[in-house]
């Protein structure tokens, strides 16, 4: 099959919706990254996503919406979700409610809720308007890789596999949606993203954050959700995150370097001089930078072949705790402690 790249033109959004209610896949961009989109009322193309990307059927998929209208078709809506969707809709939040009926097991993995999200990205928006439809949409990325903020990175996992990727330029935000749990009664982060623990609690009075978002799972406890059975966000390099005062992770990361010629750091700006001469990638200034990066740096990687990637890591508040998040998955919660500073460097010595 030949993959159309198209830009988002009139004719091209018509085209793309055409192939959607005729039950194909639609890659497409949105604000935190690229989703593989299918009519989530539609059994046979949601069944066609989970064999595109080689996704495990366990693994429910979110429902993306153009509004709260919409949502209410497929779940069952309450207080709280109205009030988290009109502070933060549209946007980087996904809530996981009761399904309804029209809702297929397919899409929520046999679960009985479903996770709804309206895009705060004006190519999603159009889509969903012109078929109508709301549309089952995973990250677009195989099973497995880190997920797409550039069309050029769903062409390198999809090329072939389905008919068209909708080219909307780089995601603003780079790491994907906030996943808060609302069929209980206290909010529960289950996925971290843009849309921080403490905002929800400024809207709602509380918000928990899931202890599987800081940890991976121990032995034989049940994944409050089923993305975190899974590895995710995994480069092929091994990669092992560094801790602790900024002198100390850079003679750590700097050892670990010396002794392999295939290794690549990850750090902030502020502590690039740190390295020297070694390979560095430079995550920014700021949280908010490092997500928009990370994805792109990961793929990036890849292409060039290291086998080893250390990582500096940065505080887990606001959109910390989602970068962090995604580092700690993408290393297989491998973080070494480079400790304190020495005695012999610490500022007053
Ligand atoms: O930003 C995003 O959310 C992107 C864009 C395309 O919207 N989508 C995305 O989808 O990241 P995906 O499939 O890669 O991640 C969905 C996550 C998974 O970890 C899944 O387990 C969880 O949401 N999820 C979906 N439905 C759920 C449910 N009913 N209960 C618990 N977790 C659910
Ligand atoms: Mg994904």
């Amino acid at each position: 099959m030949d993959t159309l790249l198209a830009l988002p033109t009139p004719d091209m959004l018509d085209k793309a919706a055409d192939i959607l209610i005729s039950g194909g896949l639609v890659a497409f961009p949105t604000e935190t990254v690229y989703g593989l989109g299918a009519n989530a009322l539609d059994e046979l193309a949601v069944r066609g996503i989970f064999v595109a990307k080689g996704r495990p059927a366990d693994n429910p998929l979110i429902v993306h919406v153009d509004g709260v209208h919409m949502a209410q078709r497929v779940c069952v809506w309450n207080n709280m979700a109205q009030e988290l969707a009109t502070a933060f809709w549209p946007g980087p939040l996904t809530m996981v409610l009761p399904r309804r009926g029209i809702v297929s097991d397919i899409v929520t993995a046999g679960l009985a809720t479903v996770g709804v999200r309206m895009p705060d990205h004006p190519v999603a928006h159009q889509l969903i308007k012109r078929c109508g439809l709301p549309l089952a949409a995973p990250s677009a990325n195989l099973s497995g890789r880190p997920s797409p903020t550039r069309a050029a990175h769903v062409m390198d996992d999809f090329d072939g596999k389905i008919p068209m990727i909708l080219d909307g330029g780089e995601c603003a935000i780079g790491v994907e949606s906030t996943v808060v749990d609302m069929s209980g009664t206290v909010p529960t982060i289950l996925r971290p993203g843009a849309v921080t623990p403490e905002q929800v609690a400024m809207v709602l009075g509380e918000c928990r954050v899931s202890p599987a978002v800081r940890r991976d799972l121990l032995p034989g406890e049940d994944a409050p959700s089923p993305g975190m059975r899974h590895r995710h966000y995994a480069p092929r390099a091994a990669m092992t995150l560094v801790k602790g005062d900024p002198e100390a992770v850079a003679r750590y990361i700097n050892a670990a370097y010396n002794k392999t010629d295939s290794a690549v750091i990850l750090a902030f700006t502020p502590h690039l001089l740190l390295y020297g001469e070694r390979r560095v990638r430079n995550l920014g200034p700021d949280a908010a930078t490092a997500a928009h990066r990370l994805f792109y740096i990961l793929r990036e990687l890849d292409d060039l072949g290291f086998k080893e990637i250390y990582s500096e890591t940065l505080p887990a508040t606001g959109l910390g705790l989602a970068v962090m998040n995604r580092l700690a998955r993408a290393a297989a919660f491998r973080i070494v402690d480079a400790g304190a500073p020495t005695p012999a460097q610490g500022p007053d010595t």
